[in-house]
């Protein structure tokens, strides 16, 4: 018998007629053999904000975003703590948590970090396995394995510490050759939307998530990569040192690793010194240590996507006209499936490496504080995470940043 964790698609991709070949473009999917992994992950199980407003969160993504809302818990379901509402787009999962109780832990935590990301959720086939790889090494055990029932079936969940105070819940949805099959996690009821697509809007905007970003304090960088390799055997991918990531004003470095599979991707990022305040110092300033910095959602076509977001008011950061007028940026790139006066007209990147190229563009800062944000990228065979683009990507952040008076 085939088990979930042995089937090439996860039971989310699956829900959202996502095929192997779409994955593998979408989010560089490969195949790898999970038996010999120390600590094998599947793939992501949900994102988990708190939020300041989650009732108000919930409507913006479900109306900005375009994702379906699946599912709720609250104090009409006896959690009196808080409420969360559960939204899908493709294979992605966001879980928005906002306080009820003005002595719930989540309003804490909103007050020191304001909207931002809490748990990093990833779906993993045996929750023990892992744990016990965590414990023989020394990482932070948050909650150990324990089951969590109701009439849809069982999960088993345990949690990790991650950087700043983010964690890994780690989820397994099959329990003793059953699949959970409620809507998200026991103690969650279905709950559709009432909210109807714009005519003419794609079905979806975003496919899946392809990586996770975290920002760590300056010097840490190589500590949480090795937490990642050590802990949870993940590899490294791609590395920018220095120079590539420098502009007059602002310099990072950045690593970066990814599960088995490669459906999960974390770039970690530290600032490096530079003439002024660097836009990884602001962020953990404004979030109060490290933490979840942006989210990248795959889509198979930018150009759509991001004119469906731009028409329901989501703001990116902007481009000068001098990047798609470089000849050496023409002459890098050479032939992409659009003309670049159509990537011009809409602010979106582009990069080349030796495997292909990659569009992608960011937003601004999703909440008040200039903390966590989205990119949206289109991969054709690149694998990268848009090295060429950095420079001119922060300087358009320095713009934003000196305009916020925080440069
Ligand atoms: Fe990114």
């Amino acid at each position: 018998m085939t088990t979930a964790h042995e089937r090439a698609l996860t039971v989310e991709e699956l829900k959202a007629d996502l095929t192997l070949e779409q994955l593998q473009q979408l989010v560089g999917l490969v195949e790898y053999d999970e038996h010999n992994d120390v600590f094998p992950v599947t793939g992501w199980d949900a994102i988990v904000f708190v939020v300041g407003n989650a009732t108000q969160a919930a409507q913006y993504y479900q109306s900005a975003w375009g994702m379906e809302l699946v599912a709720y818990s609250g104090p009409e379901h006896g959690n009196r703590d808080h409420k969360a509402f559960v939204l899908r787009s493709g294979s992605t999962r966001f879980v928005l948590k906002g306080a009820v109780d003005p002595d719930s832990p989540l309003a804490d935590h909103h007050r020191r970090h304001g909207d931002g990301v809490v748990d990093i959720a990833l779906e993993v086939p045996d929750v023990d396995r892992c744990i016990a790889r965590a414990h023989e090494v020394g990482a932070t055990v948050l909650e150990e394995p324990h089951d969590l029932t109701d009439e849809h079936g069982t999960v088993r969940v345990a949690a990790i510490a991650t950087y700043g105070e983010t964690r890994h819940t780690l989820v397994q949805r099959e329990v003793d050759g059953a699949t959970y099959a409620g809507p998200y996690l026991p103690g969650y009821v279905a709950r559709t939307s009432s909210i109807t697509r714009k005519d003419g809007q794609p079905k979806r905007l975003f496919q899946a998530l392809d990586h996770v970003v975290g920002n760590v304090e300056l010097g840490r960088m190589d500590e949480w990569v090795a937490f990642y390799n050590k802990v949870m055997g993940f590899t490294n991918m791609a590395e920018f040192i220095g120079d590539d990531i420098a502009t007059d004003y602002s310099a990072l470095m950045s690593k970066v690793v990814a599960n088995g599979n490669h459906r999960v991707k974390f770039p970690l990022n530290e600032p490096a010194v530079a003439r002024k305040k660097s836009q990884i110092d602001e962020y953990l300033e404004f979030y109060r240590g490290a933490g979840a910095q942006h989210l990248a959602l795959a889509t198979n076509d930018i150009l759509a996507t991001v004119d469906a977001l731009r028409d329901n008011g989501v703001e990116f950061l902007d481009t000068p006209d001098s990047y798609y007028e470089d000849p050496a940026l023409r002459a890098r790139i050479g032939q992409v499936r659009v003309p670049i006066d159509e990537l011009q007209k809409r602010r979106i990147l582009v990069d080349r490496d030796e495997d292909g190229y990659l569009l992608q563009i960011f937003t601004k800062p999703l909440g008040d504080r200039p903390t966590v944000f989205f990119e949206l990228i289109e991969r054709h065979g690149s694998l990268g995470f848009g090295k060429g683009n950095f420079k001119a990507l922060f300087e358009a952040i320095e713009r934003e940043q000196e305009r916020r008076g925080n440069l």
